[in-house]
């Protein structure tokens, strides 16, 4: 029996989903606890690639099963495109997906309501995806606005809700944007057909997941965003607004804390971050651009271009530290494979002081300035290599420096996006 969550260790896009791809292989369940259509998950199995938003990547394997537990916030039209895009490559999810009730519902107007406040925000606009999860989880909090899976199935009350909710935020749009309200009819004709078609998935998912635990089966928890955009411990305001950490699977899947045996931490052999916020180790130059254009570094939901900069020590035993990391998997290695020089920040100067430990206020992060450390690079393909001893010296030299300056030691390499581009650490 094993319960391991795999999540990001910094910003997100670090290659969770390879991961958990990967991880998979021997688990049973694959859940979803967090996080919405925000998060875009990619997985290359062979000739076939997936971009997954909402299901869990787990699904590509026929035998498996996948949860999205109540702390995810779940649209269901992409949900329903997710669905009928596995159909069309002959992925079935009959008896395979199972959603809790307690699941918040994305709503057209939550993705409304977050674009007419992204564009007045302007520069200072958080850069969201404009999926909707943060109005979501605002109406989630408020209690009297909030809409659940489960609410889908009470005919009476539902249409009433939307009403009043479209109500309250038709004043929104018009009063404090300037913008035309949304019709609730078409809404609320959709989320019944919504509903019809969500009927067969849905089920305690609590229930489901501590029986499976207590029946000695392996659950694979799949982390979306990434540490740093946690809503209590990431660098705030410029976070996602859930938690991303390993708790938010706890929380988000109705599971205690308990049966966690393992908490892998997703490490991107460089660092990216899309969206504003600060970012300590960023290339704004040639260097930040050759990475991007080595490592395709651009947004697997939204197209935007990322920002890239080097590791960053500093975050990772801060991720280290607030998810109790068993240990991390590095991935994108072979993306330095052309560097003559690799840097790696060690710790920041703030103020004139010395800073081991990520600051929790931007305004002190801002202040801070990297301090690095530079290796040789390896300049060799890593691509082949399936053993530790196969990688070629310096790449083994930096991954040692990380697992020291982490200290935290390294499960997996990844050196390529293919299931087999896999070095498993002993
Ligand atoms: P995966 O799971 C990278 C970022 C957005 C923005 C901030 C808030 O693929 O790693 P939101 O739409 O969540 O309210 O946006 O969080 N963001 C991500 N960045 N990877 C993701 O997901 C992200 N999901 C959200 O760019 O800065
Ligand atoms: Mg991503």
């Amino acid at each position: 029996m094993s319960v391991r969550i795999v999540l990001g260790a910094q910003w997100g896009d670090e290659g969770k989903a390879k991961v958990v791809d990967y991880m998979t292989a021997d688990s049973d369940v694959v859940v979803r606890f967090q996080g919405g259509a925000n998060a875009g998950h990619t997985i290359k199995a062979g000739d076939l690639e997936f971009v997954f938003h909402l299901i869990p990547a787990g699904i590509v394997h026929p035998d498996k099963t996948c949860v999205i537990g109540n702390g995810v916030v779940m649209d269901p039209e992409a949900l329903f495109l997710e669905v009928e895009e596995l159909e069309s490559k002959g992925i079935s999810i009959q008896d395979r997906l199972f959603v809790s009730p307690n699941t918040h519902l994305v709503m057209p107007y939550h993705k409304r309501v977050e674009q007419a406040s992204e564009e007045r925000d302007g520069a200072d606009a958080i850069g969201t995806t404009l999926r909707g999860i943060g109005p979501c989880y605002q109406d989630k909090v408020n209690r009297s606005s909030g809409i659940r899976v489960g609410d889908l199935f009470d005919a009476d009350a539902m249409p009433a809700k939307v009403r009043e909710n479209v109500r309250q935020k038709n004043e929104i749009l018009e009063n404090v944007y300037g913008q035309d309200g949304l019709d609730a009819t078409p809404i609320i004709e959709a989320y019944t057909a919504f509903g019809e078609r969500l009927a067969p998935f849905v089920t305690d998912t609590s229930v489901y997941l501590n029986d499976m635990i207590d029946a000695g089966k392996d659950v694979l928890f799949e982390g979306s965003q990434g540490t740093l955009l946690d809503i209590d411990h990431g660098t705030y305001p410029f976070v996602t607004s859930s938690n991303t950490t390993a708790g938010g699977a706890c929380t988000g899947a109705g599971i205690g804390p308990t049966r966690i045996s393992e908490v892998i931490g997703v490490v991107k052999a460089y660092t990216t971050r899309v969206g504003n916020g600060p970012f300590p180790t960023e290339l704004t130059g040639a260097m930040g651009d050759r990475i991007r254009e080595i490592g395709h570094e651009y947004g697997a939901t939204t197209g935007r271009p990322r920002r890239c900069g080097w590791l960053d020590a500093v975050i990772l035993r801060f991720a280290a530290r607030v998810n109790g990391l068993s240990g991390i998997a590095v991935t994108r290695l072979d993306i330095l494979d052309p560097l003559d020089e690799i840097r790696i920040c060690t710790h920041y100067t703030c103020r004139g002081k010395r800073m081991e430990h990520f600051p929790n206020d931007v305004k002190v992060l801002a202040d801070c300035e990297p301090v690095y450390e530079s290796m040789a690079g390896w300049r060799a393909s890593t691509s082949d290599a399936r053993r530790w001893e196969e990688l070629p010296e310096n790449a083994r030299r930096y991954l040692d420096r990380i697992q020291e300056l982490s200290r935290t030691p390294i499960a997996m390499v990844s050196v390529g996006p293919d299931r087999k581009e896999t070095i498993v650490v002993d």
